[in-house]
């Protein structure tokens, strides 16, 4: 294993979160909709709208046959209203398409609407242990100081680089953690603002902190 992903996988073991609704379960539909979910909201929102959501939608096939109106409304509040009708109408190819039974690997999970290459891979990796790299907006900020990597990492040719440095650190094995790990500690202490470098389990090796440019790292969008 990477030394990289050895100090994370530790890390997350005593500092990352484990109790969240969706963690612990392998079903690959409510990994899904807490994936689409956290996108672009905070945990805290997400929780009770989750809860809701499989109250109401307990599997693929319910979600599927419902009503778009159903999903928006339980979706109101959440913002970004794409992930609901991308949700809906992935529940429905799921079910024309998979017979119902939810694909297994990221390349096929990647295909359904609102489900590019990184929730794609999260999925599979939570569900079905697939060894396969993520690459949101978090492990982009945490690779860029980590690594020294220069650039707008949005850019075609940053964002190609990061992916070969994400799938070169993958472990070998344990996948799932070592993904929660990035995403929690993209979240936690290496955030967009002030990273908190003292308490990170990557400091000791860190570009942006030996250099001091933990405010220049991840590169902003040229203008
Ligand atoms: N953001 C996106 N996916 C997440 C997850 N599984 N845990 C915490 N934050 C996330
Ligand atoms: Fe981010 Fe600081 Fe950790 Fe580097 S040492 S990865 S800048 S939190």
């Amino acid at each position: 294993m990477s030394e990289f992903a050895r100090r994370l996988v530790a890390w997350q073991r005593e500092h990352g979160r484990h109790d969240l609704p969706w963690q612990g379960g392998r079903d690959p539909y409510r990994i899904w909709l807490s994936e689409i979910m956290l996108q672009q909201t905070q945990v805290e929102t997400v929780i009770p709208y989750y809860h809701r959501f499989l109250e109401r939608f307990p599997d693929v096939a319910a979600l599927a046959a419902a009503p778009v109106e159903d999903v928006m409304a339980l979706w109101s509040g959440l913002g970004y209203y794409a992930r609901a009708r991308n949700l809906h109408r992935a529940a429905q190819q799921v079910v024309e398409r998979h017979g119902g039974r939810f694909p297994h690997s990221a390349a096929e999970i990647g295909t359904l609407p609102g489900i590019g290459r990184s929730t794609a891979a999260a999925i599979a990796a939570f569900a079905y242990d697939e060894r396969a790299a993520i690459l949101d907006g978090n492990v982009k900020r945490v690779l860029c100081r980590a690594f020294g990597i220069e650039g707008f990492p949005g850019g075609k040719a940053v964002e190609n680089q990061l992916w070969a440095l994400a799938e070169s650190l993958l472990p070998e094995r344990g996948t799932g953690p070592y993904i929660q790990a990035q995403m929690d500690l993209g979240a936690t202490v290496c955030t967009r603002g002030r990273p908190a470098c003292g308490r990170c389990p990557l400091q000791d090796d860190c570009v942006a902190r030996r250099d001091g440019r933990t405010a220049e790292l991840p590169a902003a969008r040229p203008r």
